[in-house]
């Protein structure tokens, strides 16, 4: 696990959106992996500053988010659908059919788990997968205690998880659905390269505990530690548990 500490969140995001842009150039039909929340956004604009100013071509990529919320509309302003389309599909120009999200609103979300499975197997795989970290030390949404070799999957969102996201749903944690489709760590280990990217002191904890933890699932991001190439950028506050 390679850790690049920069002084400054943005500065963590753009050599973040460099990795992600050089990985585009280098393979024009790559399959990206694409994380929410707050944490990729500045990886997002990077990315989007290289396809206006620097002619990026992105029109073969492929991306696959990592999870949704279960019973959220997609046209729901939190869905997952709806911030993957308005911080990736609409800002880097991308067809709707580039972009897939797990189909939360289904009558059958196991089945919708499966079929993600699938969908990504097909697409050959994962090339490069974006992940940031929740503060207890969620990937994805792989709450602590999830087991290390799960795949695409329906799980409950932990209280701590449904408080911290309560901020993109006007403070109400009611508000936050309780049930989430999310890929599982395994399917998260198959992808070629991880790169993880996470700032603010509020993860100094997690990233101590993914970094020079023991691997185990009461921090599910230390099950990364077993893959041969993960790349975490963050900035000196998310850095400051490190010895
Ligand atoms: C998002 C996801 C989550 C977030 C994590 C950090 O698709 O799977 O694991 O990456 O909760 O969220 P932020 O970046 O908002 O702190």
């Amino acid at each position: 696990m390679d850790v690049v500490i920069s002084p400054m969140p943005h500065t963590a995001a753009e050599r973040a959106g460099a990795r992600v842009a050089e990985a585009i150039a280098a393979n024009p039909l790559l399959v990206l992996g694409v994380a929410t929340g707050s944490s990729p956004l500045g990886v997002y604009a990077h990315v989007r500053e290289r396809i206006e100013r620097h002619g990026l071509d992105v029109s073969g990529i492929t991306c696959f988010a990592l999870d949704e919320y279960v019973g959220l509309p997609e046209d729901h302003p939190q869905s997952y659908h709806q911030v993957i389309r308005q911080t990736v599909t609409e800002p880097w120009g991308l067809r709707a059919d580039q972009v897939h999200v797990p189909a939360g609103t289904t009558g059958d979300p196991r089945q919708a788990a499966l079929d993600y499975e699938r969908d990504i197997r097909e697409a050959g795989g994962v090339g490069l997968q974006l992940v940031g970290i929740g503060g207890n030390g969620h990937i994805g949404f792989n709450e602590p205690g999830s087991s290390l070799g799960s795949r695409t999957r329906i799980k409950t969102l932990h209280p701590r998880t449904r408080e911290d996201n309560a901020r993109f749903f006007g403070g109400d944690m009611d508000a936050v659905p309780i049930h989430c489709i999310t890929q599982g760590i395994a399917t998260i280990l198959d992808a070629g390269h991880v790169l993880m990217i996470a700032s603010g002191a509020g993860k100094a904890d997690a990233v101590a505990k993914m970094v020079e933890g023991p691997v185990s699932s009461a921090c599910p991001a230390s099950a990364l530690q077993l893959h041969p190439h993960t790349e975490v950028f963050i900035d000196d506050a998310a850095a400051a548990g490190l010895l």
